[in-house]
């Protein structure tokens, strides 16, 4: 689970954040709200990005900016996935790997059944700045994928995608909830609001809870 206490953060001037008490369960949350009101800001500090400027938040009771050590092996189940991918120079494999190599872990195997689902293989090779914006964008969500995430934090996931991909990632999503991984969505998509178990509306340092897990 992930809980926020008092969260309150700001760029530099009004706080955008004020107070924020959430709880996030396993299953998929969706962060919705106008331009600018602070859904990836919100995403980001709960996946150990950005530091909030007052509050606490855990992560299965553990303090994922105080707790040294213990912060820093739970922060290994979170990923986050930028809404504009982050493509590193090199091949698309390179880029398809990085995830694990920088955990130290090894999951080719499931890394291969990801570039099979997703229907990537003919683009392993190629150059990671030939790719489409769509493509990259599907390269960055195999690359979270593949290092198995118990905590999967997503900033429009789906924007670039064309509907066949939109379906397949959705598809995987709802796969991965019912194994009792927590997804959270920042996003405009009304397509994705079936899907969730719960919405937290992000209205400027406000959040309304509006479908609660099981109503
Ligand atoms: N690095 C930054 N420095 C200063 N202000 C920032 C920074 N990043 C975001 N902001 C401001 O913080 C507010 C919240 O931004 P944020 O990106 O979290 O919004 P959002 O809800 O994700 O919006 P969108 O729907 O456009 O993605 C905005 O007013 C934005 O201008
Ligand atoms: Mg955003």
């Amino acid at each position: 689970m992930i809980e926020t206490i008092n969260l309150t953060f700001s760029y530099n001037r009004e706080p955008i954040l004020k107070d924020l008490n959430i709880k996030i369960m396993k299953g998929i949350t969706l962060f919705r709200g106008p331009n600018g009101s602070g859904k990836t800001t919100l995403a980001k500090i709960i996946s150990g990005l950005l530091p909030p400027k007052r509050g606490k938040v855990y992560i299965d009771q553990v303090d994922i900016y105080n707790d040294g050590e213990k912060a820093r092996r739970k922060l290994l189940e979170v990923v986050y996935v930028h809404d504009n991918p982050v493509i590193l120079k090199g091949s698309v494999y390179k880029n398809l790997i990085y995830g694990m190599r920088i955990r130290g872990i090894d999951n080719k195997e499931k890394l291969h059944t990801l570039i099979e689902y997703f229907g990537l293989h003919s683009l392993v090779d190629r150059k990671s700045y030939e790719l489409s914006a769509g493509e990259k964008q599907i390269v960055s969500l195999i690359r979270a994928l593949s290092v198995d995430p118990r905590y999967l934090i997503l900033d429009e996931p789906l924007q670039y995608l064309d509907d066949e991909r939109r379906a397949k990632v959705i598809k995987y999503l709802v796969k991965l909830k019912k194994k009792g991984i927590t997804i959270v969505i920042a996003t405009h998509e009304q397509e994705l609001t079936k899907y969730a178990d719960t919405i937290y509306i992000i209205k400027y340092g406000n959040v309304d809870l509006k479908k609660a897990r099981g109503t």
